[in-house]
């Protein structure tokens, strides 16, 4: 039997129209976990106020287990009367702990505070998992990085060849901007630890409750300072959608280069066949379809952080029925990365990278000017002047339709006189990284300790 929370001052119940719409226990039953566990410091609360003796304490804490165990088991469901989480949590406990001890759990706390501090409660543990998730993808990458070696690789800018770099260097590039996603959880979860419990449904509570030992009990650094803000506010849930979409950009960065990578013309790579799909018509293909998603979803991960931000936009203080739409969007990307993560890092890890095709390209595509130009400022050339004596030569190559180096010492001197034969020394790929040594460059021993570095952190986040 459905109960309400409101029977006094109204004669009827609502209208099929009004519960069709206004039900949420399709998506936030996931929240029963952790209504339990505050419903238990609620009742600890109540106690320590004087509200609950001693017996019923006990009563109240076991009715609460034998309702979470029926709710982990799946015995005891919200039932189609049942307008949330709470409403049908609340029957549950009637049922258990009878309608005279069951009735005595909401003094002093309305679904507004609850509300607002199981969100925080569930995105914080949620928060973690996914972490761990964007620590497993940065990981494949740095394994995939050492397993790279000193090999080189056409870098680019604007997709065109740009200057060589090492192998590792680029993959290492995709791990830092992961690894500032999870730093961000990290730093997000220090705002995230504050529990609205005790707010009320917004001025705050009479029945001199402490809302500190509840948070406490909860997890939480402290209890809110301003019971208003508390219900009324979600920029900590906006906070947490951000990081999630954010995440999804740069896993799709990511797998865009992979997309491109798998190309027959490119050749850079071969996914394992776990992690690769056929045609159902053509025999051939050999799709990746991992990396494609990872592509599409960073699209919805935007798209809930952008319904959850309109959402917002126009709400007046304190609590309004349009803070219950907060819970889809961030459900939503909770459950995309938790599926597009493990399948991403599964990919990464197991991907083959043809080096000897990678280096081949680097040096092409006239990716060794720059080096060019440097060795003439080295010897003293103004750099302006020695950028127009590199192009000379890339224009004396490209007239010719060959490399660089293939320029012989007639062509390098009509370019400039200054253009001794010595200049060859850094037309390799392997000399231009070399060359690269400052901090963060892509010189082999600044790569390798920026591996160290880069694992070092995920180990410490
Ligand atoms: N289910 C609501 C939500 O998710 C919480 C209930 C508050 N409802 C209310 N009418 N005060 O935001």
């Amino acid at each position: 039997t459905p109960i309400s929370l409101w029977g006094g001052r109204f004669t009827g119940g609502p209208s099929r129209a009004l519960a069709a719409l206004s039900v949420s226990t399709q998506f936030d039953w996931r929240l029963a976990h952790v209504d339990i566990r505050g419903s238990h410091a609620h009742a600890n609360a109540l106690h320590a106020a004087g509200l609950l003796t001693d017996e019923e304490l006990a009563a109240m804490h076991a009715a609460l287990d034998r309702l979470d165990a029926d709710v982990a088991s799946g015995a005891f469901l919200p039932g189609p009367g049942d307008e949330d989480v709470h409403t049908a949590l609340e029957r549950g406990l009637l049922e258990r702990a009878g309608e005279h001890l069951g009735g005595k759990l909401r003094a002093g706390r309305s679904r507004n505070d609850q509300i607002a501090t199981l969100i925080r409660m569930y995105l914080r543990e949620e928060a973690r998992h996914l972490a761990g998730l964007t620590l497993d993808t940065a990981d494949a990458l740095l394994a995939q990085a050492r397993g790279a070696g000193e090999s080189v690789m056409a870098g680019r800018t604007h997709m065109q060849h740009a200057q060589p770099v090492l192998v590792a260097h680029h993959l290492a590039a995709h791990v830092w901007p992961l690894l500032r996603d999870v730093d961000r959880l990290r730093d997000w979860d220090r705002r995230a630890a504050i529990s609205p419990y005790g707010s009320g449904a917004l001025a705050g509570n009479t029945l001199g409750m402490d809302p500190r030992s509840v948070a406490r009990e909860l997890g939480f650094r402290d209890s809110a300072a301003n019971s208003i803000d508390a219900t009324a506010s979600r920029d900590v849930v906006a906070e947490f959608s951000f990081v999630m979409a954010m995440t999804g950009v740069d896993v799709s960065r990511l797998c865009e280069e992979i997309v491109i990578w798998n190309t027959k013309e490119f050749g850079y790579v071969t996914l394992d066949d776990a992690f690769s799909t056929g045609s159902s018509i053509m025999p051939q293909k050999k799709n990746p379809d991992v990396a494609e998603l990872g592509r599409g979803k960073a699209g919805r991960l935007i798209g809930d952080l952008t319904a959850l931000l309109t959402v917002l936009k126009g709400i007046p203080l304190a609590y309004d029925r349009d803070l219950q739409e907060d819970k889809e969007p961030v459900f939503d990307q909770v459950d995309t990365l938790g599926v597009l993560l493990p399948a991403v890092a599964g990919m990464v890890a197991t991907m083959s990278l043809h080096l000897d095709r990678m280096a081949e390209w680097a040096p092409q595509g006239f990716s060794l000017a720059t080096d060019i130009a440097e060795w003439l400022v080295r010897r003293g050339v103004p750099f302006r002047q020695a950028h127009e004596i590199s192009g000379a030569c890339v224009r004396a190559a490209e007239e010719r339709g060959v490399e660089l180096w293939d320029l012989d010492d007639e062509e390098l001197v009509a370019a400039s006189p200054l253009l001794t034969p010595e200049v060859r020394e850094v037309l390799s790929a392997q000399g231009s990284v070399g060359a690269r040594r400052g901090r963060g460059g892509t010189a082999p021993e600044r790569v390798a300790e920026q591996l160290d570095e880069a694992g070092a952190l995920a180990a410490d986040l």
